[in-house]
């Protein structure tokens, strides 16, 4: 085991927090069975501690440790794409500390698929933790690394900006392959309910249509849902993902005529564009700053959390996106980006 590995095992256990790369965004992990340690995840991200977190496990093996009555729709699923970027949620087992689920009688659980990631939890689960040997529950709750309502960290760097020392070791594994956060689907209700999209991801519907042989229930893209309850994902609250400059979202067509018209204005704005060359179809020449994507759905999501981390620091007033093309390729990219533009400006 690497020294950082060690040290990282030996934090976890002393109810520290390690920050960790998986393939989708960095994680600010904690002990899951440790509630104390998991309460100085939400102190560290400003998050209400009525928003759950993901537990991650080092293999499918531990599944029905952390869950009960574990459908065979899960087994499936974590067959098909564990270790991956898919998130299930399942009724919770009895051992599992409330303040992991948010109170919630629900569990959420992942094998990640970064090396480093799972390194660290195998290693962890060989260790040890404190907590965890009573219960028999080994597990590293992990929510995305930034401070809450803000953009995910896809690179070290990233982590100790939005969380500076609040991690007590954040280890490095360069950038992260998939660049937004796992596909999140519940498992949680009983029949004849389907499985439910709470997040939209890498690992898409039809995939998880082509394993379990139904299409699940999408409720994610709707405004308002659940509003009698409170919010189960952060990642769905309408203001989500956001750069503190104001951003808007700004038809392929219509990007030459409103950038001139933002630059007769004198404002400059930052521009996040796929389908155009940088500064194509401008009347004048141009102040603003451009950030280019490949129109490619698995590129763009690999490289976005990074463009708006730029665009957000060029000192702006305005963080223009071109549209995405049209597809349900394009939808958890879509899904990020509208989140982005709704909670942007409130810093
Ligand atoms: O890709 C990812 O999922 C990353 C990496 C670090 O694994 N993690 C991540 O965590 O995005 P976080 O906390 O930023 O987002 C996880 C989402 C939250 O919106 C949370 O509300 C939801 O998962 N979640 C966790 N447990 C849940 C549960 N029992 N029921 C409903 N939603 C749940
Ligand atoms: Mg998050």
């Amino acid at each position: 085991m690497s020294r950082d590995l060690a040290l990282a095992v030996r934090l976890l256990q002393a109810g520290e927090l390690v920050a960790f790369p998986t393939e989708t965004v960095y994680g600010i992990g904690a002990d899951a069975a440790n509630p104390a340690a998991v309460a100085r995840i939400f102190a560290a991200k400003g998050r209400p501690a009525d928003h759950p977190l993901i537990v991650h496990l080092p293999g499918a093996g531990h599944l029905d440790r952390w869950a009960r009555d574990v459908p065979a729709a899960a087994w499936e699923l974590a067959e098909a794409f564990w270790p991956g970027p898919l998130t299930l949620i399942l009724k919770r087992a009895p051992g599992v500390p409330g303040a992991v689920t948010g109170g919630q009688d629900t569990v959420g659980v992942r094998v990640p698929a970064h090396p480093l990631a799972l390194a660290l939890l195998r290693a962890y689960a060989q260790a040890g933790g404190v907590v965890w040997e009573k219960e028999g529950l080994c597990g590293i709750a992990a929510p995305s690394a930034n401070r809450f309502g803000r953009i995910s960290p896809t690179c070290a760097a990233h982590v100790r900006e939005e969380l500076g020392d609040a991690a007590a070791l954040v280890l490095d594994g360069g950038p992260c392959p998939v660049g937004i956060e796992s596909t999140i689907l519940d498992l949680s209700r009983d029949d004849p309910y389907p499985p439910r999209l709470l997040r939209p991801g890498h690992v898409s519907l039809e995939q998880i249509e082509t394993v379990l042989g139904v299409l699940p229930e999408a409720v994610v893209g709707q405004t308002g849902q659940n509003v009698q309850e409170p919010p189960r994902v952060s990642g769905s609250l309408d203001a989500h993902y956001a750069p503190t400059t104001p951003m808007r979202m700004v038809a392929s067509q219509r990007l030459p005529g409103f950038l001139d018209a933002q630059r007769d204005s004198g404002r400059r704005c930052a521009v996040l564009c796929h389908s155009q060359p940088p500064q194509a179809g401008l009347s004048k020449p141009s102040l603003h700053l451009w950030q280019r994507l490949p129109a490619q759905p698995e590129a763009y999501a690999r490289g976005l959390y990074a463009a708006l981390r730029a665009l957000d620091k060029a000192g702006v007033e305005l963080i223009v996106v071109e549209d995405l093309p049209v597809g349900p390729a394009w939808t958890a990219v879509a899904d990020r980006l509208r989140r982005a533009a709704c909670g942007a400006g409130g810093a």
